[in-house]
């Protein structure tokens, strides 16, 4: 029996994280993150110190990152750093370290040791495309560019950040052009992706419509 993995695929603040944890969360799936890992080998980076451009030197980085997740919670090397992969720094500089095929090849097997029994369910860029390219179910996840700018803008604000929704558009158009622009593993959603707009969903509403995809494919 394969083990069973929904990918959740799709732009910067889509909503795909949210909605992929309260999948798993509904079916007693596991759940991976991938942007974290991005994330990740992105902090590792910085804090080293090693050129952002560098693919060969940050997908060493990559090859020995293990990271720890429990509890909604990301360690490396004992400490918590659950904070500190989610700043505007480690954002920026993540999907620009994302453009290098040895970094990307480096987090290929991590990531599929995620799929584990009873199921996965698996949020990022190229989930469905290239990871778990035989998932059961895969969705891409949009929504319009001002739509994710204005939740991005809700969410600064309730954490009491300052934030600009003109910087937000700005931010956000050009992460969606280096991702889908991207010679390797670029977004797009793949040919047997379920596509759903999400720019006048609630998340429960995405989610429910994922979970009715899901049963009507299993019965
Ligand atoms: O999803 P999240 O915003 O946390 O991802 C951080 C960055 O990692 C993205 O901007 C994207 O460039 C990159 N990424 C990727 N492939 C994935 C997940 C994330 O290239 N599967």
């Amino acid at each position: 029996m394969t083990i069973p993995v929904i990918t959740v695929d799709g732009p910067t603040a889509s909503g795909k994280g949210t909605v992929a944890s309260r999948l798993a969360q509904a079916l007693g799936y596991h759940y991976l993150d991938s942007g974290a890992l991005y994330r990740l080998v992105a902090l590792d980076g910085l804090e080293q110190g090693v050129d952002p451009d560098d693919g060969a030197a940050l997908a060493q980085l990559a090859a020995q990152l293990r990271p720890r997740f429990a509890d909604g919670h990301v360690s490396l090397r004992g400490r918590d750093v659950t904070d500190m992969i989610r700043t505007e720094d480690v954002s920026r500089t993540a999907s620009r370290i994302a453009v290098h095929a040895p970094v990307r090849s480096a987090l290929l097997e991590l990531q599929k040791a995620f799929r584990e029994a009873p199921g996965l369910v698996a949020d990022g860029r190229d989930m469905g495309t290239v990871v778990f390219p035989d998932a059961a179910l895969k969705v891409f996840l949009t929504a319009s560019v001002e739509a994710r700018a204005e939740r991005r803008h809700k969410q600064l604000i309730e954490k009491g950040f300052t934030a600009s929704m003109p910087a937000l558009l700005q931010d956000l158009r050009a992460r969606d052009e280096r991702d889908s622009q991207r010679a390797t593993a670029p977004l797009k959603p793949a040919e047997d992706a379920y596509l759903l707009d999400s720019s006048t969903l609630s998340i429960d509403e995405v989610v429910q419509q994922i979970l009715h995809w899901h049963a009507s494919g299993t019965t």
